[in-house]
């Protein structure tokens, strides 16, 4: 099989990495790709934000499976474009990814299914929506409409802090709407299940620690680390969470003939009721796909071609009973302004390190070195008998980097523990 993989983070190098094991494949192509990529697949690039050009890739390079990583192509209509001209494409439809880049569209799909969630009122006008602040009262929470790259969330403790939220985002680039939700409270786990639109494969659970400083403080961010499985969504949690949540939403979407088919990343609020959605994501989670992927035995890519062509209701995957943690390295000044083309050093020895995978993210080579391109730069990976053990290999592993330019959190996995 001839893939073509679209994404550049550690996401995608932890799906290339799975991909390029399978003895199904005859060449993986990714566009952009970054370091580690180019290491396990031919990195290309194009503008994969445009649907045409994406589908003349495809059919110049004989395509027999595109998978997207990210988002934002799929908002671009990418994965509809592509399917049109007959290519088999893992990633859902620009109108199921609604589920990600609208959130009142996905509390619309929660109230006709009756999936938990928290209440909410959507308002396009800022007046109208400090009005329903000020009869509310604090805590609150405000989200912009829309992809806000993780940044559009305000948990508001003080009215005044909600009211400006308000105003940021009506005078913010993206202008428009807001949501307003009842604050939930209890502990925050990644779902991700595997669905063809009818079957439904639960595939894993996962934490992320979305702060960029020890003990959950500072800005938010994409994620400075992760680990899978989560002892807090346990077993009984996850049965109900498919049954409560993940089934009524993908029956919702099916009934508006815009059936869901791909990875789909449920957000959920543990709380004392039970399981509450917070978000959907279309798409793997970065970087809890590079915490899970390494625990899935079963060969990755007949897994995403069965999904991309329709039907897993035959599949049956195989996972080790062993935790994987990953611990990010990003640019110091992250999630803020950063400096770039910084060299790393002493990558070869993390890599060696026992039980370690080293996921690249914003990395490129240059006369031979590794230089850092991004924010998020590396995701130092351990797959051991525990967290507990998973956690001390990836740290280990993560001391041997040189890179004086680089910070990482040092307590990951601190809930597990
Ligand atoms: P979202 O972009 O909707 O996933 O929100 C980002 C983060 O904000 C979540 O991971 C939660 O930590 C927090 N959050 C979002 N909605 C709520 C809510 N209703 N109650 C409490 N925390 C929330
Ligand atoms: N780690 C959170 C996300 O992928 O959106």
């Amino acid at each position: 099989m001839n893939v073509l993989l679209l994404g550049g983070g550690g996401r995608e190098h932890a799906l290339a990495w799975a991909i390029a094991k399978s003895p199904a494949l005859t060449k993986l192509w990714c566009a952009p790709g970054n370091a580690g990529i180019a290491a396990v697949a031919e990195c290309v690039d194009f503008d994969i934000l445009d649907p045409e050009t994406v589908v003349s890739v495809c059919r110049d390079m004989g395509i027999d499976l595109l998978v997207i990583g990210p988002e934002a192509p799929l908002e671009a209509g990418v994965s509809d474009a592509v399917r049109a001209a007959g290519i088999v494409v893992f990633g859902p439809s620009r109108a199921a990814a609604m589920l990600e880049t609208s959130k009142t569209f996905t509390k619309q799909i929660c109230d006709a299914c009756g999936a938990p969630t928290a209440k909410y009122a959507a308002f396009d006008y800022a007046e109208n929506a400090k009005a329903y602040i000020r009869e509310q009262g604090a805590p609150i929470v405000i989200k912009a409409d829309g992809l806000a790259a993780g940044k559009g969330v305000v948990v508001a403790q003080r009215e005044e802090e909600a009211l400006n939220a308000v105003d940021d985002i009506f005078d913010g680039p993206g202008g428009g709407a807001v949501v307003i939700e009842e604050m939930m409270t209890g502990e925050e786990a990644s779902f991700f299940v595997l669905t063809d639109g009818k079957t439904v494969i639960p595939l894993a659970g996962a934490q992320d620690h979305k702060r960029a400083y020890d003990g959950d403080t500072g800005p938010n961010t994409g994620g400075m680390g992760a680990y899978s499985p989560a002892p807090a969504f346990t077993s009984e949690l996850q049965a109900k969470a498919t049954e409560d949540i993940v089934k009524p939403i993908l029956a919702e979407m099916r009934k508006r003939g815009t059936p869901y088919s791909g990875v789909l990343y449920v957000g959920l609020m543990l709380t004392e009721y039970g399981p509450k959605l917070v978000e959907i994501n279309a798409r793997f989670g970065d970087p809890e796909c590079q915490c899970i992927l390494p625990r899935l035995r079963t060969d990755l890519l007949p897994v995403l071609s069965a999904c991309a062509n329709g039907d897993i209701s035959g599949l049956a995957l195989d996972w080790s009973e062993k935790s994987c943690l990953t611990v990010v390295m990003a640019a110091k000044g992250y999630p803020g302004s950063y400096e770039k083309n910084t060299v790393i050093g002493h990558l070869d020895r993390a890599e060696n390190a026992e039980g370690v995978t080293v996921f690249h993210a914003g990395t490129s080579v240059k006369n031979t070195v590794v230089i850092a391109t991004g924010g998020r730069v590396l995701g130092i990976t351990a797959l051991a008998a525990d967290i507990g053990q998973a956690r001390t290999q990836a740290y280990n592993a993560a001391s041997m980097i040189e890179w004086d330019e680089g910070f990482y959190r040092s307590d990951i996995g601190w809930r597990a523990l």
